[in-house]
C-alpha cells in the first residue's frame, strides 16, 4: 500500500467500471480525462489522471483462495491488477446502473482487493436511465467496506438528457452519442477538486522528500 506521504504527483485512476462491447462508460471516462486536463492540480504538474480499463484486466470471477483482506494474493492476475491499483492514490469510478447496482465486473474488480483500496479516495460518476444513482449508492457503500473514503459530490449522468439520440434509428439499441447537459461540467469540476484536495490531505508530500528529488516513497 502506498505510505501516507508521498513525492510527486498524485496519481488519480478514472475506472472504467462496464466492460461490455459497445459500452457508453469508455464515451463518459474519456470526457472525465479530457475534464481532468483542465484542472489546475493536472496543470501544475500535482497531479495525473491515468484510463483504469477493467475490460483490459480481464480478470476472471474472482479465483483466490484467499480472501483479500489478507493480502495473500496467489494468481497473476490479481497480483497485476493490485499493481495497477496500487499505483492510485485516489480514484474516479465510472460506473453504469446495471439492475439497480454497478456491473458484476467492477463489484468483481473491487472484491479481487483489499489493502491497495484501503485510505485512498474516490469520487464516484453513474449514469443510467435514472442517473446511476442506485448503482451510485451501492458502490458508496462497498466502498466503505474496503476504507475508501468518497468525496461528497458525485455525478450522475442520464441516458435521456445526456446522451443525443438526434437521427438514431429508434430500434437501435446501441444509439446515443455522449453529449453531457448543461452544468455537468462544472458537477465534475467539483469532484475532481474534491477528490485531489481530500487526496492530498491524506496523502502530503514531504518537503524534505520533494526537496531531495527523491522520486521514492517515504514516510
Ligand atoms: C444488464 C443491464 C441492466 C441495466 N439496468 C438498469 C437499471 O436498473 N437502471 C437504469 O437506469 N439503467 C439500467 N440499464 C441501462 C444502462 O444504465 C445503460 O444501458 C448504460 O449505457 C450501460 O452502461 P454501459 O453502456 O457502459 O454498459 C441496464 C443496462 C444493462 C446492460
Amino acid at each position: 500500500m502506498r505510505n501516507a506521504q508521498s513525492t510527486g504527483p498524485l496519481r488519480i485512476g478514472v475506472i472504467v467500471g462496464s466492460t461490455r462491447p459497445g459500452r457508453r462508460g469508455a464515451a463518459v471516462a474519456r470526457w472525465v480525462m479530457e475534464a481532468a486536463e483542465g484542472h489546475e492540480a493536472v496543470r501544475a504538474g500535482d497531479a495525473v489522471f491515468t484510463l483504469v480499463d477493467l475490460a483490459e484486466q480481464a480478470l476472471p470471477l474472482l479465483d483466490e483462495p484467499v480472501p483479500a483482506l489478507f493480502g495473500d494474493y496467489r494468481r497473476p492476475h490479481t497480483r497485476r491488477w493490485a499493481e495497477v491499483v496500487d499505483g492510485c492514490d485516489a480514484f474516479v469510478f465510472v460506473t453504469p446502473d446495471y439492475n439497480r447496482s454497478i456491473p458484476a465486473a467492477l463489484k468483481n474488480g473491487i472484491d479481487y482487493l483489499y489493502a491497495e483500496w484501503t485510505d485512498k479516495v474516490a469520487g464516484v460518476l453513474s449514469y443510467g436511465v435514472q442517473g446511476g444513482n442506485r448503482a451510485a449508492d451501492h458502490l458508496r457503500s462497498i466502498l466503505t467496506e474496503v476504507r475508501t473514503v468518497v468525496v461528497p459530490t458525485g455525478v450522475a449522468l442520464s441516458i435521456f438528457t445526456d446522451f443525443d439520440f438526434t437521427g438514431a434509428d429508434p430500434g437501435d439499441r446501441t444509439a446515443g452519442r455522449f453529449a453531457p447537459g448543461d452544468g455537468r461540467e462544472a458537477e465534475l469540476s467539483t469532484m475532481i477538486a474534491e477528490v485531489v484536495t481530500w487526496s492530498r490531505a491524506l496523502h502530503p508530500v514531504d518537503p524534505a522528500g520533494v526537496a531531495a528529488g527523491s522520486p521514492e516513497l517515504v514516510g
